[in-house]
């Protein structure tokens, strides 16, 4: 099939809180890599985005904050739209889900698909509030995890242990909002029939797109694999569309049916206010020239690849091509989280770093969460930026730019006979264009980045072994076409580098006073530059990123850490019910046990062990160790040096890292999950018995 167009488009990010840098790596930087490679390449290209503004996740956030729905909205679409811009995350459009224009044509879309009879109407039990008389969407149920027993699990998945839960499974489920218990009723829903579909999409993703990612692939294939079921795209809430039909009152589509419309509701709005650059929509959406590709996050898969589709499918309308899309990027060893304020925030970022997008598009591209979960550290951002960006990038360019000012009076020099190594140096970047196009059209942004960042490498060692400083005093003629190589190879990295690091390059061009007609395809020539052309301004591309701004963004992961840890705690404590009574025993079963008292005489934290600590103590019976695996609840054990506990004296020795622990220390388990030795409250003989 030939392509004559691609139409781009990125993950609508909920209008619930600002971007993070797990959206970047996720989604913007990539779908922004290959828009801009696109565009340079010269071809038609369409890259939409767009505020996801219903759903739960929105309404969440104006109760916390205490206003209305609609502020949270406009307030955070703003918010995420300046700061896309400012980042330079290239849309072509950047519009919302609340917009008239959306409304109207999601609402159409549904209502086109329900008088196709495309979609099958069932009544089914809900969870509901019986004190507010409102349906509860799973984000808005918590409860007690059925597989880590952890309260205040999701409807939809445990953030304690990661499970994906539906809200039946949850024990003791109750309104996350008022805390009532949750009663269930029969509610009407319209549904998205998909098991229809399920061979068509065997056939089509199965069979016909062996070439998507693994992630992508493998996540279908097991959806397929355990069968497909239909899927409600209604829901009962007052946030969202109004479901088009008769008797659907207080009923709104489902976020997950009307966002992805965005993507065409968005397409309309642009084609229809600048026809004549655009063109028709749906030349776009329709035409099978028109080529398509989502950039994702990996939650989004099922969404972008089988649900989706069917609609699209349904209504005529063309299919993603491809659906790169990325696993997860994490923070400082933890999962990103709005809610838990676990994020590096891309606006923040912008104020804390100013002029540095490119900095932060580097890292995230080099570090990118392609094929399995990363990290992202400040010790990482600073290293990559000393190291890599200012040491070689910025070092090669700032020689070659300087000397040249010193030397030739900031006029690229002549060039004259070449040396074997100059021309070694110069095959070494010759393929340079083809080997970029073959990563950047198989989606592996973080391989061109490191092939581009290679074309800087070749370009440091250059001067470092050639030392024009050096040859200066003797042999001019040699400087010259040294540093007319190099000024080459700078223009090739300006040109290698655009869709990566935009900024940076439009800056290294304008050092270059290169000529605007240069463009990707000229990427490997080495007469970029004329002989005798003035160089402009010179200035740092990259700067040294110092200690005291890492600290600073440390300092406030380990306050937000402290202020989670106290919240959760605060939670546990509010959620907390004592555990069911266990099935009778009796008491001789009870009286099997030997539990007496024993005096501290020592506690310390046993060597190369996170869990345990060592207790030494007197028994009364000449004394006894007992390991204890409570070292995370005592981080100063000697808090419990002098006090009378109680332990099992009848347990069979046991040995745990080389030492052997004779019995056991009780403990309580609280209800943030710490344990507190339980001590005597008056001196009694050590070894006396209890019970
Ligand atoms: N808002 C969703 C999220 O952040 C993504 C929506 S993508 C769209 O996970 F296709 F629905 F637009
Ligand atoms: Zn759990």
């Amino acid at each position: 099939m030939q392509f004559n167009r691609t139409l781009i488009t990125a993950a609508l990010p909920y209008a619930n809180g600002a971007v993070h840098i797990g959206h970047l790596a996720g989604v913007y930087v990539p779908a922004d890599i290959y828009a801009r490679y696109m565009r340079l390449k010269g071809k038609e290209v369409l890259f939409v985005c767009g505020s996801d503004e219903h759903g739960v996740p929105v309404t969440i956030r104006a109760r916390k904050e205490g206003i209305s729905v609609q502020e949270v909205v406009d307030r955070y679409h703003a918010l995420i739209k300046r700061s896309f811009a400012d980042f330079g995350i290239s849309f072509d459009i950047y519009s919302r889900t609340t917009s008239a224009i959306h409304h109207q044509f999601a609402s159409d879309y549904f209502r086109a698909m329900y008088d196709a009879g495309q979609f099958v109407e069932e009544s089914s039990e809900q969870f509901y509030d019986p004190e507010t008389g409102h349906f509860l969407t799973d984000r808005n149920i918590r409860g007690e995890c059925p597989r880590c027993h952890s309260l205040g699990a999701y409807g939809d998945q445990c953030e304690k242990c990661g499970a994906t839960l539906s809200p039946d499974e949850l024990i003791n489920p109750y309104n996350a909002e008022t805390g009532n218990a949750l009663a269930k009723k029969e509610t009407k829903h319209w549904y998205l029939p998909l098991d229809q579909y399920q061979t068509w999409l065997e056939d089509w993703i199965l069979k016909q797109h062996k070439e998507w990612r693994p992630n992508v692939y493998g996540q279908c294939k097991s959806w397929l694999d355990g069968g497909l079921r239909p899927r409600a795209v209604t829901r009962d809430l007052d946030w969202g569309i109004p479901v088009p039909v008769e008797g659907a009152d207080g009923k709104v589509l489902y976020v997950w049916f009307d966002a992805p419309i965005g993507y065409i509701s968005n397409t309309k709005e642009l084609c229809e206010a600048q026809p004549e650059k655009y063109g028709n929509w749906e030349k776009w959406w329709k035409q099978d020239d028109t080529r398509m590709l989502h950039f994702i996050g990996k939650d989004n898969i099922v969404f972008h690849c089988i649900v989706f589709p069917v609609m699209l499918k349904a209504q005529g309308y063309n299919l993603p091509d491809n659906v790169p899309s990325n696993e997860f990027l994490n923070l400082e060893g933890d999962k990103i989280s709005t809610s838990r304020n676990w994020a590096v925030w891309l606006n923040e970022y912008l104020d804390d770093f100013p002029g540095k997008q490119d900095v932060l598009r580097y890292v995230l591209t080099a570090n990118a969460p392609e094929t399995k979960d990363n990290d992202f550290t400040w010790a990482d951002f600073q290293a990559r930026n000393n190291n890599e960006l200012v040491a070689i990038y910025g070092n090669f360019i700032n020689r070659a730019l300087v000397l040249t000012k010193k030397y030739f009076d900031g006029k690229v020099p002549a060039c004259g006979a070449l040396t074997d190594y100059d021309k070694a140096t110069i095959e070494e970047f010759k393929n340079v264009k083809a080997t970029l196009e073959e990563l950047l059209e198989n989606f592996r942004f973080r391989d061109a980045l490191k092939e581009a960042m290679n074309l800087a490498r070749v370009g440091n060692k250059y001067l470092a072994d050639t030392e024009p400083w050096k040859l200066a005093k003797t042999d001019m003629d040699r400087t010259a076409t040294v540093l007319h190589v190099a000024l080459q190879i700078a223009a090739n990295l300006a040109v290698a580098f655009e869709p990566f690091l935009p900024f940076s390059s439009a800056k290294l061009k304008q050092m270059l006073q290169m000529d605007e007609a240069i463009g990707w395809e000229d990427l490997g020539r080495i007469d970029l530059l004329k002989e005798g052309a003035a160089l402009g301004e010179v200035s740092l591309l990259f700067e040294k990123i110092e200690d005291n701004a890492i600290q600073g963004q440390l300092d406030r992961l380990a306050r937000i850490k402290k202020e989670n840890e106290e919240a959760a705690k605060a939670e546990a404590l509010k959620n907390w019910r004592p555990a069911p009574v266990k099935e009778m025993t009796t008491i001789e079963d009870f009286d099997k046990a030997d539990i007496r008292v024993a005096k501290v005489l020592d506690c310390q934290p046993v060597k190369k062990s996170e869990r345990l600590l060592q207790f030494t103590l007197d028994d009364g019976m000449g004394g006894r160790t007992i390991l204890s695996g409570i070292a995370q609840s005592y981080p100063d054990p000697s808090v419990l040096i002098g006090k009378q506990v109680l332990f099992i004296a009848n347990f069979p020795p046991r040995k745990m890292m080389g030492i052997e622990s004779q019995g056991m220390i009780l403990s309580a388990v609280d209800a943030d999950g710490k344990l507190v030795v339980t001590t005597v409250s008056a001196e009694v003989k050590n070894g006396s018995q209890v019970g």
